[in-house]
C-alpha cells in the first residue's frame, strides 16, 4: 500500500514539473513571438544604426514587395517540441531553417542588430542594362567572403527579370546576400520639381541618401563595374575616414594632359582632375547631417536643399549630369571627399594611351569599370574578355581552371592595344581573389 502511495505521489511531482515545463515553454514561445513582431514591423532593419528608430514612412516605395534573400528570408523560429517542423506557419522553411538557426540563428540576429557585417552596395539600373548588372552583383558575390546587401534601383519592367534572375542562383550563393529591388523614385517631398527637373535615371543616386533615409553608409556603382576583390575590401574604408569625411571617390583623371574636367569643363570641378562618380562610396548618415558650403548663397545648404538650386545654377554646363553636380560640391567642400586610388575605379582612360595608374601598376586593378561601353563593342578587348569570362561563369564551378585561366589565356591576344599590354594588372588581383575565395569555401 505505502509502495503504491509512494508511487503516486512520485508520478504527481513528476505531472506538476511537466505542467510547469509546459508554462514555460509556452510563455518564452510567446515571448519571442512577441519581440520578433516588432523588429518586423520596423522595416528598414537594415544596418546598425536604425535599430532605435520607429517605424518610419518610406516615400515613393509603397506597394513595394519585399524581397529579402538569404538570411533574413526564414524566420528564425526554431523547431521544438510544441512547434515541430511540419506545424511551422507556411512562411518558415523548416529543415533549412532549423539548419540556418542552430548555426546562426538567434544569436546571429542578436549579434545583427549591434554590428552589421554585411556591405551595402546599391545600383542603378535603366534600359539595357539587365545583364550588366547581374554580371557586376555576380562579380561581388563570387569574391566576396562577407554577407552583402542587394539595393538594386531599376525601371518598372525590370524588376521581375532582377527577381527571377536572382532567386535562380544556388541556394549556397543565395545565402550570401539580401536584395530589395526598388523603382526609379524620387524623395516624396518636392517630388513634382524633382521630376521636372532631373532625368530619373541618370540622377537617382543623388537621392539614394534622402530614399534609403535608414541606411547609414552605401557603396553605390554603376552598372558596368566589375569587382576583381571582394566588396567587404572597399567597405573597408568607410572606417577609415577621419571625422569630416563623408564621401570617397576615385580621381577623374591620372594623366592631367588628357584629362577631360582641367580641359574642358564650364564648372568647378575636384582637385586637378575631377572626381569619377562610378564607384562612390558614402557615410548617408552624415551626407544627411551636413551643410554644405555652396557659390549660391552664404548660408550652408543641406544635401536635400542643395541639389535643385545647383542644377539650376548649372544646367547649361554640365555635360556629365549627376557626376557633375558631385564634382562641383566636392569642390566647395574639400575636406569632406575621400579620394581613394585609381585601382579602385579602373578605367579605359587608365591604359588607353599608355599605362597611368600607378597604383595599379603596383598591386593590380581591384574594381573594373568599362565605360564607354567597352564590354560590349570590340574597342578595348582586354576589358570585355573579363566581363565575358564573368558573365558566362557558372557558380559552384572551379573560378581558377574555369575562369581564371581561360581570362588570362585571351587576355594574351589583346596585347595589340594598350591596355590588353596592361591586362596582366586585370588577374593580378583577381587570382589572389580567386585563391582566397576557394580556401573560404573548402574551409566551410
Ligand atoms: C557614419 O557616420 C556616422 C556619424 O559620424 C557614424 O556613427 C557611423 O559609424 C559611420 N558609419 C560607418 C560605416 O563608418
Ligand atoms: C557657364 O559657362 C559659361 C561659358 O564658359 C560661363 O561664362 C558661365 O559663367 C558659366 N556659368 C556658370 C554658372 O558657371
Ligand atoms: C580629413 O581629411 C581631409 C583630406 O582628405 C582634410 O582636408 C581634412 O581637414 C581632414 N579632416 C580632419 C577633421 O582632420
Amino acid at each position: 500500500m505505502r509502495c503504491y502511495r509512494h508511487a503516486f505521489l512520485l508520478c504527481l511531482i513528476f505531472a506538476f514539473l511537466s505542467l510547469l515545463y509546459v508554462f514555460n515553454q509556452l510563455a518564452s514561445t510567446l515571448e519571442d513571438r512577441g519581440s520578433r513582431d516588432l523588429t518586423e514591423r520596423r522595416i528598414p532593419k537594415r544596418s546598425s544604426h536604425d535599430s532605435g528608430h520607429l517605424p518610419r514612412k518610406r516615400p515613393g516605395l509603397t506597394g513595394l514587395r519585399d524581397h529579402e534573400g538569404g538570411v533574413d528570408r526564414c524566420k528564425s523560429q526554431s523547431v521544438s517540441y510544441w512547434s515541430p517542423y511540419w506545424r511551422l506557419p507556411a512562411d518558415v522553411c523548416g529543415v533549412n531553417c532549423f539548419m540556418d538557426s542552430s548555426f546562426s540563428g538567434r544569436s546571429g540576429s542578436a549579434v545583427k542588430e549591434h554590428r552589421d557585417e554585411r556591405s551595402h552596395l546599391a545600383v542603378v539600373a535603366c534600359g539595357s542594362r539587365l545583364e550588366e548588372t547581374l554580371t557586376m552583383l555576380k562579380s561581388a558575390v563570387l569574391l566576396s567572403k562577407k554577407p552583402l546587401h542587394f539595393y538594386i534601383f531599376a525601371e518598372d519592367d525590370l524588376h521581375d527579370s532582377f527577381r527571377s534572375a536572382l532567386d535562380s542562383w544556388p541556394r549556397m550563393v543565395q545565402n550570401k546576400f539580401n536584395y530589395k529591388v526598388y523603382p526609379i523614385s524620387f524623395p516624396e517631398e518636392n517630388a513634382k520639381e524633382w521630376k521636372k527637373l532631373f532625368k530619373p535615371c541618370a540622377s537617382q543616386r543623388l537621392f539614394l541618401p534622402l530614399i534609403l533615409k535608414e541606411v547609414d553608409s552605401l557603396l553605390y556603382v554603376d552598372t558596368d563595374i566589375l569587382f576583381l576583390r571582394p566588396v567587404e575590401d572597399i567597405w573597408a574604408l568607410l572606417s577609415q575616414f577621419n571625422s569630416s569625411h563623408l564621401a570617397a571617390m576615385a580621381p577623374e583623371h591620372e594623366e592631367p594632359r588628357i584629362g577631360w574636367y582641367n580641359r574642358f569643363a564650364r564648372h568647378p570641378y575636384y582637385g586637378k582632375t575631377g572626381i569619377n562618380s562610378g564607384v562612390m562610396l558614402m557615410n548617408m548618415t552624415r551626407l544627411r547631417e551636413k551643410f554644405f558650403q555652396n557659390d549660391m548663397t552664404t548660408v550652408a545648404l543641406r544635401w536635400e536643399e542643395i541639389l535643385m538650386p545647383l542644377l539650376q545654377k548649372y544646367k547649361l554646363n554640365i555635360t556629365w549630369g549627376d557626376q557633375d553636380l558631385l564634382n562641383i560640391i566636392f569642390s566647395q567642400n574639400p575636406e569632406s571627399l575621400y579620394v581613394f586610388p585609381c585601382q579602385w575605379n579602373y578605367r579605359p582612360d587608365h591604359c588607353i594611351y599608355g599605362s597611368n595608374c600607378q597604383h595599379a601598376e603596383r598591386e593590380g586593378v581591384f574594381i573594373l569599370h568599362g565605360n564607354r561601353g567597352v564590354y560590349h563593342d570590340d574597342k578595348q578587348p582586354a576589358f570585355r574578355a573579363v566581363y565575358e569570362a564573368i558573365q558566362k561563369h557558372k557558380f559552384g564551378e572551379n573560378m581558377e581552371t574555369t575562369l581564371l585561366q581561360p581570362l588570362e589565356a585571351t587576355l594574351k591576344t589583346t596585347t595589340n592595344t594598350y591596355c590588353g599590354r596592361a591586362s596582366h594588372l586585370f588577374t593580378k588581383r583577381l587570382k589572389q581573389s580567386v585563391m582566397s575565395a576557394k580556401e573560404h569555401i573548402t574551409q566551410r
